[in-house]
């Protein structure tokens, strides 16, 4: 377990945000619509150019989004995020810091990586501590599964980089036991060199909480599709038990037998 000064008093660790708010006539649009449904998103009318892309599927307050846009011009981001205060916060801090490589829209993140990407058109995806969800009920709502895997392959190009992270070891263990038939999985115990502090504010908080960081850097395997496809045919449903009191981790299906917290795709 890492371990980790806490945060000072009265100050949340999220209130460090990169860069610098500029004078007002130098902010930038940040905020993009993602459109009807199934629609795939134009980059090139969102960013005003072709440049690499790297999207963050549920990128919360977007700070790993603001850092990364900073230290690669080079490079599109965008953030996608169901949660309407975390879109405007992202889009307001990034806009005050005059990016026009950083942009934010409001939506289901799993929407967008299966329906809205053309395949092999992203540099690098990322997946920051997905909520656990320990009520079973939202079990479905949950962002990594064999669905999204292949959506995740599908949507990088050859070799493209698909980086996950939780302070949920059930999570890290279903990803881990799972996500390596499509990606090669290397898990990473070192802080990332170019956030020390943490990429994320979930990271941060989570550190703060003396909480362990499962981070994984995981690269797309040179499969052909059919077989991504048969090898997520086999892969679990992430219907783990998320190890919180009162989580039943019953499968509705009574398939017991199987590894603990998940069961085989039908
Ligand atoms: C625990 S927070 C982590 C936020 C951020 N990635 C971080 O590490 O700080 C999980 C985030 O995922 C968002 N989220 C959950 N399901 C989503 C979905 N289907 N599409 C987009 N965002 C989603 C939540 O609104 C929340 O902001």
């Amino acid at each position: 377990m890492e371990s980790h000064a806490a945060a000072p008093r009265g100050r949340e660790p999220e209130d460090e945000c990169p860069g610098e708010v500029l004078e007002r006539e130098r902010w930038t649009r940040t905020r993009v619509g993602l459109g009807e449904p199934r629609v795939r998103f134009d980059w090139e009318a969102a960013f005003g150019r072709s440049a690499r892309r790297v999207v963050d599927l549920g990128c919360g307050n977007g700070l790993f989004l603001i850092q990364s846009g900073y230290a690669r011009p080079d490079t599109d981001h965008l953030g996608v995020e169901l949660v309407p205060p975390a879109v405007r916060m992202g889009s307001l801090r990034a806009g005050q810091r005059g990016l026009s490589n950083v942009k934010f829209a409001w939506g289901d993140a799993s929407e967008f990586i299966c329906e809205r990407v053309e395949p092999a058109s992203l540099d690098e995806v990322h997946l920051y501590h997905p909520q656990p969800y320990y009520d079973r009920a939202k079990i479905p709502r949950r962002q990594l599964g064999p669905r999204t895997l292949l959506a995740i392959w599908l949507a990088l190009r050859e070799g493209g980089l698909f980086v996950f992270q939780t302070d949920n070891p059930e999570y890290a263990r279903y990803a881990h036991e799972n996500a390596g038939q499509l990606f090669e999985w290397r898990p990473r115990k070192a802080v990332w060199e170019d956030a020390p502090d943490g990429r994320t504010q979930r990271e941060r908080v989570a550190r703060a909480q003396g909480l362990e960081i499962f981070r994984v850097e995981a690269r797309r395997l040179p499969l052909e599709p059919r077989e991504a496809e048969r090898r997520v045919a086999g892969m679990m449903e992430p219907d783990f038990d998320a190890n919180k009191k009162g989580f039943d981790g019953r499968s509705p299906r009574g398939e017991g037998g199987g590894r603990r917290g998940a069961r085989r795709r039908t």
